[in-house]
């Protein structure tokens, strides 16, 4: 049909007003997950990002938890590793940590230290851009494990809330709101 791909994903992301606060429109990927089909697409469409336009990758690295949903199938999809990026506390062995400031408070997330070698040139990926600050916090994970961060990969990207001002790599998205 005429419908492009992209059409048809957002087509499946439901947004629900004043929710979990007021003020904010959630945007939940989750009826995509119910249709195989749109999940192919989704796929398909973060697959061929990568293939064409990201060069080098090593490894695929996802952030919790909704960047665990996308991250794995990827990485299978391009035969590359997954590696998480964890909330604090959850990752056993040795980790690197970075702690950033939310609206509210701040939050660390950590990563396994063996998991990411020196050089390593690796995608981000995750569900969603808003602030940009998890995104941002990630990156500064991944270079404190000097390896490099060659793209930034979401499905959504709030673009009022202009998150990728403060990201210092390029960044993709599928879905703009
Ligand atoms: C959401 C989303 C991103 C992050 C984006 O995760 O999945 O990870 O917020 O926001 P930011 O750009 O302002 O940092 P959330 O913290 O809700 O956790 P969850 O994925 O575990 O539900
Ligand atoms: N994470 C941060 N903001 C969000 C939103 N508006 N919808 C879904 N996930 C989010």
């Amino acid at each position: 049909t005429a419908e492009s791909r992209i059409e048809q994903i957002k087509r499946h992301v439901q947004s629900f007003e004043n929710w979990p606060k007021n003020g904010i429109i959630f945007r939940d990927l989750f009826p995509v997950f119910r249709e195989p089909k749109v999940l192919r697409v989704l796929i398909d469409e973060l697959k061929e990002h990568i293939t064409n336009a990201v060069k080098t990758v090593d490894v695929i690295v996802g952030i919790e938890s909704r960047g665990f949903l996308f991250g794995p199938i990827l990485a299978l999809e391009l035969n590359l590793p997954f590696v998480p990026i964890r909330k604090k506390g959850k990752l056993p062995g040795s980790v690197n940590k970075v702690t950033y400031a939310l609206e509210y408070g701040e939050d660390t997330i950590e990563i396994q230290s063996e998991s990411i070698k020196p050089g390593m040139n690796c995608v981000l990926i995750d569900d969603l851009l808003a602030t940009g600050g998890t995104m941002n916090a990630a990156i500064k994970l991944i270079s404190e494990c000097n390896a490099s961060v060659k793209e930034c990969l979401v499905v959504i990207e709030l673009v009022e809330l202009d998150g990728r001002k403060n990201i210092p790599v390029a960044v993709h998205s599928l879905l703009q709101y």
